[in-house]
């Protein structure tokens, strides 16, 4: 059976390109003649009934802008069973039989347990880590990434005229994509991630070297999930490395995203409302080497994103 009245939400940490998705999940919905809701708030909008339709005119000008225009949360609630099952008896009263969850792996967890209590459920992977697998990218990823590469260029710029390292801290929580990609884009000489183990004394020794040689300035990336980039600073300090840290925080998760989260999150919105009316659910929606894939949201959240160990050891061979 097709579905005929779905609903979108985001939810967990938002990210670039979420209000690209939302745009895509409502017209591509209408599109196919289905009635479009909202949920404001995550998996809290569905507890509490903040459940709107949608319009064509109510995702206008919103393709270029950060942020989600439906809200986030993160709600505790909706792990427990009575969370759940109020939720799903709001979206039964609206009639609602499909719905398109934006979120990170936490996100996907709730997408799973709608799925279960029998609302056909999609899930896109919205936020900026890169931690879900089964899809090359996640929606905000490439946006994150280039904010960490901007802010580093100006970091160099300093860095070289005192002859400094200069220690960044990003986020990624578990995942240390957003430091791996930044770090090869912007010839960091270390990138310590919770993926890959270090000796930072080695790593200062090399420093020194470095500098010793010619080298006018350094950059270590840290990733959030490895500890703070105070820290590392200070243990860096005995070798007469004079480091000074940046922690980028949310300045990643905002602004504008760029044309390739755009473009992700217009192919997977659509995607899902595309394979919804086909009678899918319970999947997560992704682009793998440039193909639309469908994976089972059971099997992604037990699943681990592989470490592209490739990318990190080219970036350890050129950063010399
Ligand atoms: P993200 O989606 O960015 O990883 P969170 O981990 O905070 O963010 O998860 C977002 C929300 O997803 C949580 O606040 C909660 O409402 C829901 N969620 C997370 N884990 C579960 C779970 N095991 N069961 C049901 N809902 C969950
Ligand atoms: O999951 C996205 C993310 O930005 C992580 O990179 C970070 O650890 C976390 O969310 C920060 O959460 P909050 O916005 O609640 O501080």
């Amino acid at each position: 059976m097709t579905v005929k009245k779905i609903a979108v939400l985001t939810s967990g940490g938002d990210s670039q390109g979420m209000n690209a998705a939302v745009r895509a999940v409502v017209r591509s919905g209408l599109y196919h003649g289905l009635e479009v809701f909202g949920v404001q708030r995550g998996f809290l909008g569905l507890i509490n009934d903040d459940i709107r339709p949608m319009d064509l005119r109510s995702v206008g000008d919103i393709i270029q802008r950060g942020g989600t225009i439906l809200q986030t949360a993160r709600c505790e609630e909706f792990k427990t069973l009575e969370g759940q099952q109020k939720a799903v008896a709001n979206l039964r009263r609206h009639g609602i039989d499909g719905v398109v969850v934006i979120g990170g792996d936490g996100s996907y967890q709730g997408a799973n347990k709608l799925n279960q209590h029998g609302i056909k459920t999609m899930g896109l992977p919205g936020t900026i880590d890169n931690d879900i697998p089964f899809t090359d990218f996640t929606i905000g990823f490439d946006t994150a990434v280039s904010i960490v590469v901007d802010a580093i260029n100006k970091l160099r710029d300093t860095m070289t005229s005192h002859e400094r390292t200069s220690v960044v801290e990003v986020m990624g929580r578990h995942c240390g994509d957003i430091a791996l990609y930044a770090g090869l884009a912007s010839g960091a000489e270390a990138i310590l991630v919770p993926e890959v183990e270090f000796d930072l004394d080695q790593i200062a020794t090399r420093m020194r070297e470095n500098f010793a040689k010619g080298k006018r300035h350094s950059i270590i990336i840290v990733a959030e999930g490895v500890g703070k980039g105070e820290d590392i600073a200070k243990r860096i300090e005995k070798y007469g490395i004079e480091p000074r840290v940046t922690v980028l925080g949310h300045i990643q998760r905002g602004g504008t995203p760029t044309h390739n989260d755009r473009l992700l999150a217009s192919r997977l919105g659509d995607l899902a409302v595309r394979k919804l009316i086909e009678g899918e659910s319970g999947k997560g929606c992704g682009i793998v080497n440039g193909v639309e894939t469908l994976t089972d949201i059971d099997v992604i959240v037990n699943s681990r994103r592989p470490f592209n160990m490739e990318l990190y050891n080219l970036a350890m061979r050129l950063s010399q």
